[in-house]
């Protein structure tokens, strides 16, 4: 069972291919779950959501599978409240050195609505398909879906229920995006207040994206007290996505010395699993996306260019090689300075004086006017032309 030693150490449950493989069109091989379950354990995640078990044979024989190879993550396979899941899924989990079942139901009231449950037939099912999970493993999760939208006494209510049934990990899901930090950050506290037992388990936050707030509320979570986030990497997930890991990684890190939580993920291996995950997935990161974005540790304006030569504070806050980068990029626009086009002709082996080197800065901002981005071979032939003229 996942036990937090360390008040302020954070547990990362990496749902990529759970809920990350559940956006249109993402769905990933056999062979690419494997290897990406297996960059997530050498990164440092402490639980692997591999799948849905009763979902499908291939889900079913992926969850098994990564189970028999994880070396260092719980692994943990995901079943509704129903005795045939429960079972189903520990048949997958079984394997893993750690196992988790991680059972749900949808507790706001228009779930209740959909289940055609009243508030006390949910919470004797919750009663029951907890205990049956605890039956058969020492590592239960429950998460009451829609947990958000759900009246505040009656999550207080099956929360008690859960843990009570035996659930080691409490998971309070923003399924679909709608809350704001300082909510996120009230019910936990409130959770944390009121619910007898709820100091001996693991509270997790899941949070959507669908505000673009999901970062924003797993953090306020943590704050509150939840010591488990779930998350995806480069925020892959149904709709707008999940918390995107790397984000919150990274603003724990980066910000360390507002919000003393640590948790043990190399960060050094953020990008290539992000490209690998981007790969498999078809789903192409955004330039400006935060951490892994193409654009996160590019400069192309003078004044930023100029100051990431005299001192990469100016305008960076983490260094790339933390995120497994080798380096800063200033790639040459329209808006690069003298400083940085000197920069990159003495990368490329040119050195000029200063009067050579005005006459190549107003050649290289011409083509810049007619150019989005100006590359090593441009550059070239602008020192090319300007040898032949004189
Ligand atoms: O978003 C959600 O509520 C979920 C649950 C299954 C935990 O993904
Ligand atoms: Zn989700």
């Amino acid at each position: 069972m996942t036990t937090v030693s360390d008040k302020n150490r954070v547990l990362i449950f990496d749902t990529t291919l759970r809920d990350g493989e559940q956006s249109p069109g993402a769905t990933m091989s056999h062979t690419e779950k494997l290897e990406i379950a297996s960059l997530l354990d050498e990164m440092g995640v402490d639980i692997i959501e591999a799948g849905f078990p009763i979902a499908s044979q291939g889900d079913f024989e992926a969850v098994s599978e990564i189970a028999k190879n994880s070396k260092n993550s719980v692994i943990c396979g995901l079943a509704r409240a129903s005795f045939n899941d429960i079972d189903r899924c520990m048949e997958a989990v079984k394997h893993a050195a750690q196992p988790r079942i991680h059972t749900f139901i949808g507790t706001s009231p228009l779930h209740r609505d959909i289940t055609a449950l009243s508030m006390d037939a949910m919470a004797d099912k919750i009663h029951d398909t907890v205990t049956h999970a605890r039956n058969l493993c020492d590592n239960v999760q429950w998460s009451p879906m829609d947990a958000i939208r759900t009246e505040h006494d009656y999550l207080c209510r099956v929360v008690e229920i859960a843990i009570k049934a035996g659930a080691t990990t409490i998971n309070i899901p923003d399924t679909v995006g709608y809350t704001i930090p300082r909510e996120s950050s009230d019910i936990i506290k409130m959770l944390l207040e009121r619910v007898p037992g709820a100091d001996e388990i693991v509270f997790a936050t899941h949070c959507h994206n669908d505000l673009g707030m999901a970062t924003a509320n797993s953090l306020a979570a943590v704050e509150a007290g939840a010591r488990q986030i779930e998350c995806t990497i480069n925020g892959l997930g149904e709709r707008a996505g999940n918390t995107a890991l790397e984000e919150v990684v990274m603003a724990l890190k980066v910000r360390n010395d507002i919000m003393p939580y640590a948790t043990k993920i190399d960060t050094t291996k953020i990008m290539n699993i992000s490209r690998r995950v981007s790969q498999v997935s078809g789903f192409v990161v955004q330039p400006n996306k935060a951490i892994v974005g193409k654009n996160a540790f590019a400069h192309e304006s003078g004044i930023h260019q100029d100051g990431m030569l005299k001192n990469a504070e100016t305008f960076e806050i983490m260094r790339p090689a933390d995120v497994g980068l080798s380096g800063t990029s200033l790639p040459l626009g329209k808006h690069s300075g003298r400083a940085a086009l000197r920069a990159k002709l003495e990368e490329l082996g040119f050195e000029l004086g200063d009067n050579q080197l005005k006459d190549v800065f107003v050649r290289f901002k011409e083509l810049a006017d007619r150019k989005k981005e100006v590359m090593d071979d441009d550059v070239i032939a602008l020192m090319q032309d300007a040898g032949s003229e004189s």
